[in-house]
């Protein structure tokens, strides 16, 4: 707490400020639970937040404690440049030293738009209070000429339509006033949907908080019950964020991550959340259990519906239920008890087509493979779930952009030498390149291919790619381009292999040719000259560690700061 030396006198001074809003002694002497706002006006998928707020006041004050609602930074996708990522650190510096900063006994955090529950759960962690989890809710669907459309898997397929001249002018304005059609998140199986599954996952929020629709009257409802949670576990003084963010806890949400059809960016926030809570994230297991655990669920864009359906279909607690033989049950959950306690019992099962059983899956393995290669030694991504299987094994051409601002430039040129047959190849777009790994993974079809009828060809970035996108492309190479990684290295024709089966990414170019170009090849990207981009520059950690700063990492309780400065420079190439 705030101090002046002397501790009665805080107290005194503190008390004098609060009651200036009107606060009684009774009031004050209650257990306080912190409710954190992220309602902005640049922020549509948080509409709803005041209504969650306010519900989740409610919930606290019902259990006899006090709710303080205060803001932090809210972060829209398509509002927040360079890009979301570069800011989602910022934003959990801000909710950890917000909630570290006020005297609360708990907090409930309201999030939801990608970026947000990612940065919202990483500073829960580190700020060790006890946390209950609200997700904004998933968007209903959209419609169009009696077809559903969902933000925004659909956007691009139909932006593509249009591209190619299947879609005037006329009708993609009417199909723009219908891809969002209320507040909440994007409703496909993108970040934000992939993330509120996740949280649900490790026990951070309430049984069907993922999946509630956010205008429905069943999501406030959810925000109001995990205000009394909030206020219980307040008193308890348990469970904190990280006695849920276990190693057992994290190899679920794995599992739920293959099992769902996961967003790629899924698999870096966990990362990041991992790392908070002193864990590192295996990729190799996290591709093992890909191999076994097969895609269950039937959402855009690995499959055909969207979040009300699952929503609908029984959620969470539904999908626990088809997956317990690839589960850890006995994690601890925040409202008491286990994920046992979660799963829904065969009897409460409906018959419906969004959450297939285990023994009639969507696709028999898991939706994101890992590669590794001499083009990413320490990694690469690829869901494979919402690819094209003619392309899962494939030999072509490289053709190179060293940057987006050049692939932007070039990519439509009539002139461009490209056949459908060849890698489309983007460098310089990582976590420090871009900065915060834009997702320019979905490297469009050059457009006189797109004329010609081509549809997918494989795509190879150190980039992120929208959890909405689909085709075969290859991510997350790390180490990045620009800090000297392998991508930078790879030259106009080159032949480059992908073969998703062997979990190979190569460049079919000799090493002694490789080490000669890494002699004369230099990291090009510069140093910013203040601020936070100045920061992020220095400390970001490459994409199999999350993307978090080196210094927000937790840390053995017996590192010393050298011992710790000493690992970051180790870790961070
Ligand atoms: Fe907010 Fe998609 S833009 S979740």
């Amino acid at each position: 707490m705030t101090s002046y030396g002397d501790e009665a006198f805080s107290l005194f001074l503190r008390k004098a400020f609060i009651k200036a809003a009107g606060y009684s002694d009774d009031a004050l002497d209650r257990p306080i639970v912190g409710i954190v706002d992220t309602a902005s006006d640049y922020n549509p998928c948080h509409g709803n937040a005041a209504a969650l707020v306010e519900a989740a006041r409610r919930g606290v004050m019902l259990s006899g404690a006090l709710p303080m609602v205060f803001p932090t930074i809210s972060i829209h996708e398509s509002f927040a440049h360079p890009t979301s990522m570069v800011l989602r650190n910022l934003m959990a510096i801000d909710t950890e030293e917000m909630v570290r900063a006020q005297p609360m006994d708990a907090v409930v955090v309201i999030g939801g738009c990608d970026k947000t529950l990612p940065a919202q759960i990483m500073g829960a962690v580190s700020a060790g209070l006890p946390t209950v989890v609200v997700p904004v809710g998933p968007m209903v669907v959209g419609h169009h000429k009696g077809e559903m459309l969902g933000a925004c898997t659909d956007c691009r397929r139909l932006w593509a339509g249009h591209r190619a001249g299947a879609i005037d002018e006329t009708e993609i304005e009417l199909v723009n006033g219908r891809l969002a059609p209320s507040v909440g998140t994007c409703m496909v199986m993108g970040t934000a949907s992939t993330m509120a599954i996740v949280t649900e996952i490790l026990g951070l929020a309430l049984p069907f908080a993922a999946s509630i629709p956010a205008p429905h009257a069943e999501r406030v409802r959810s925000a109001e019950a995990s205000g009394r949670i909030a206020a219980a576990i307040a008193v308890a003084g348990a469970p904190v964020p990280a006695a849920l963010v276990t190693p057992a806890a994290l190899r679920n949400a794995m599992v739920a991550l293959q099992a769902i059809g996961g967003s790629t960016n899924g698999i870096i926030h966990l990362a990041a959340i991992a790392g908070r809570a002193g864990h590192a994230l295996d990729l190799v297991e996290f591709d093992r259990i890909g191999r076994d655990v097969p895609v269950l669920v039937d959402l855009k864009p690995s499959g055909e519906h969207y979040m009300e359906h699952f929503h609908h279909a029984g959620g969470v607690p539904r999908l626990l239920g088809e997956l317990v033989d690839f589960l850890d049950l006995s994690v601890p959950v925040v409202e008491g008890g286990t994920l046992a306690g979660r799963v829904m019992k065969t009897a409460e099962m409906h018959e419906q087509q969004i959450i297939r059983p285990i023994d009639r899956p969507l696709k028999s393995q898991g939706a994101i493979a890992v590669l590794y290669g001499n083009l990413c030694p320490r990694g690469a991504v690829i869901k494979h779930s919402a690819a094209s299987p003619a392309l899962m094994r494939h030999t072509g051409r490289a053709v190179v952009f060293e940057t987006v601002a050049d692939m932007a430039q070039r990519i439509d040129d009539p002139d461009l030498d490209v056949t459908a047959d060849d890698v489309l190849v983007l460098r310089n777009a990582g976590p420090r390149g871009a900065p915060g790994m834009p997702e320019a993974g979905y490297i469009p079809i050059p457009k006189k291919l797109a004329a010609q009828g081509v549809k997918d060809m494989v795509r190879i970035s150190d980039a992120r790619m929208s959890g909405t996108a689909f085709g075969t492309i290859v991510l997350h190479v790390s180490p990045e381009s620009a800090v000297g990684g392998p991508l930078a290295l790879v030259r106009d024709g080159d032949p480059v292999n992908l073969d998703v089966e062997m979990r190979r990414l190569e460049l079919l170019v000799d090493d002694a040719e490789l080490a000669q170009r890494a002699a004369a090849t230099r990291p090009t990207v510069e140093r910013p000259a203040r601020g936070y981009a100045r920061l992020y520059h220095d400390h970001v950690l490459q994409a199999d560690q999350g993307c978090d700063f080196d210094f927000l990492v937790a840390r053995p309780a017996s590192s010393s700061p050298e011992d710790a400065e000493g690992s970051a420079s180790a870790i961070d190439i």
